[in-house]
């Protein structure tokens, strides 16, 4: 008989360079038992959709973090608080303004809601195939464009760790009087490392990516009274169970009173750590670790695109040969994941083990990839999941009206999406992904769904 799900969890002996945040550092944070607090909302208890009591006193404590005039807790990830903020702010039908590399979750919350995307795709590092920054400067020319958009979503930062300039993004939209949601599910550390800063009128943050906090939770935060608190209260209560788990609530709770208590320690800890890190990643010969100012440094991203590896092969290597799971894999890069809960030996493991693979590698030409265009739009993503579709090879694809999503997941960024017309391009990014051996996700491995 195969393992149990609870026996494999159990006997996990790879070292974390991945989500969650708390990296199942039990001497940091100790063990404690579900079973024994998990509750559904007895008296006493507080009620997530009404918090006025226990609850409650964790978002006061969430928006004081995070510096907003009110913050809600999530128990169902940041796809739930995109989508409440989306639909909170948007009616069915709407224009808004997106930026290109968003996550499906932005992409699911336009398909439900038929709104009409003007895309801003922020320029592609054509070396590594990382979307660099979104520019004030793109979002000014598509609200120009589109100056009827109910909403301007980017995220910030991305998978890559990659930053945009916000403060300048959420001047030129208050100018317009279009608010901003800026998707920062990888940026819950952001105000222990970087400060507090507001993000726009709204942020969606996950703190179980990058924080000590059990997978699936995390806050939308509102920075500006163009928002209607009340309203995000009724479209989180679509998107949200109506039984939270105060498993998850309570460990919310415990993440926000340690790093009240200790944060600023940890953070330092983990900075020292890091700066080792880099200092001695630089006498790499062949790999190279993305280090620029607009970049988070605890998401430390791995380049290969000059040698004869690619980013699958060294996740694998990693794992295979020097026991640590990363978080991602791309053609060109792969993603280590860190936080306040790594140890010194994780991240010295994490250095020896690419030193060790540096010196197997070769110099190899890097060709330049192709800049990403956002694909013409024959129909709303809503109206093209209404349609009657079918399957085809991948070659007879192009021209046509697509009829799914494609993407590699993670990051979740999808390649095409439905109602929008297939190129050449595209169908030799997918396969391209496919040769990398990434995790493509779409209907079938050969073929493309179009419209009929
Ligand atoms: C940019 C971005 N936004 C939102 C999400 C969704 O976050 P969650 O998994 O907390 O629902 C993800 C998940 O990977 C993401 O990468």
């Amino acid at each position: 008989m195969s393992d149990s799900l609870f026996d494999k969890l159990k006997n996990l002996s790879l070292y974390p360079m991945h989500m969650p945040g708390h990296k199942r550092n039990s001497d940091l944070l100790g063990n404690f038992l579900p079973y024994g607090i998990d509750i559904t909302e007895i008296t006493g208890f507080d009620d997530l959709h009404r918090a006025s009591g226990v609850i409650d006193d964790i978002q006061r404590r969430l928006a004081a973090f995070y510096g907003a005039k009110k913050s809600f807790l999530l128990v169902n990830g940041s796809t739930c608080g995109i989508m409440a903020a989306v639909v909170a702010l948007c009616s069915f039908g709407d224009k808004i303004i997106a930026a290109r590399n968003c996550h499906r979750s932005v992409y699911k919350a336009i398909e439900l809601y038929n709104l009409s995307p003007d895309w801003v795709t922020p320029p592609l590092d054509t070396q590594t195939g990382i979307f660099t920054s979104v520019s004030a400067e793109g979002v000014e020319k598509a609200i120009e464009h589109t100056p009827d958009a109910k909403a301007v979503i980017i995220t910030t930062p991305t998978y890559e760790g990659v930053v945009s300039d916000t403060q300048k993004i959420a001047k030129v939209c208050e100018k317009c009087g279009i608010p901003l949601i800026c998707d920062t599910a990888h940026g819950a550390h952001f105000p222990l490392f970087y400060g507090k800063s507001a993000v726009g009128d709204i942020s969606v943050t996950s703190l179980h990516k990058t924080l000590p906090c059990l997978t699936q939770v995390a806050c939308l935060n509102i920075f500006s009274d163009k928002v209607n608190t009340e309203r995000i209260a009724e479209t989180l209560q679509m998107f949200e169970t109506s039984s939270p788990s105060y498993v998850l609530m309570a460990s919310g709770d415990r993440c926000m009173r340690l790093l009240e208590k200790e944060g600023k320690e940890l953070a330092q800890r983990h900075t020292d750590r890091l700066e080792h890190f880099y200092k001695a990643a630089e006498s790499l010969k062949h790999l190279h670790i993305k280090n620029s100012e607009n970049c988070d440094k605890s998401r430390i991203v791995i380049c290969c695109e000059n040698t004869d590896i690619s980013g699958k092969e060294l996740f694998d290597r990693l794992r295979r040969e020097h026991g640590i799971e990363c978080e991602m894999a791309s053609m060109r890069y792969a993603v280590a994941l860190t936080s306040i809960c790594d140890s010194d030996e994780g991240l010295l493991r994490l250095e020896n083990a690419l030193a060790a693979i540096d010196k197997d590698l070769h110099k190899a030409q890097c060709t330049p990839l192709p800049e990403i265009i956002a694909p013409k739009v024959y129909k709303t993503a809503y109206q093209a999941q209404k349609c009657e579709k079918l399957l085809v090879s991948l070659d007879e694809s192009i021209g046509k009206v697509c009829g799914e999503y494609v993407w590699a997941y993670p990051p979740g960024v999808p390649v095409i999406a439905p109602g929008e017309v297939i190129t050449a391009d595209i169908v030799q990014n997918i396969l391209e992904m496919r040769r990398a051996k990434l995790n493509v996700i779409s209907r079938d491995k050969e073929k493309l769904l179009i419209l009929k």
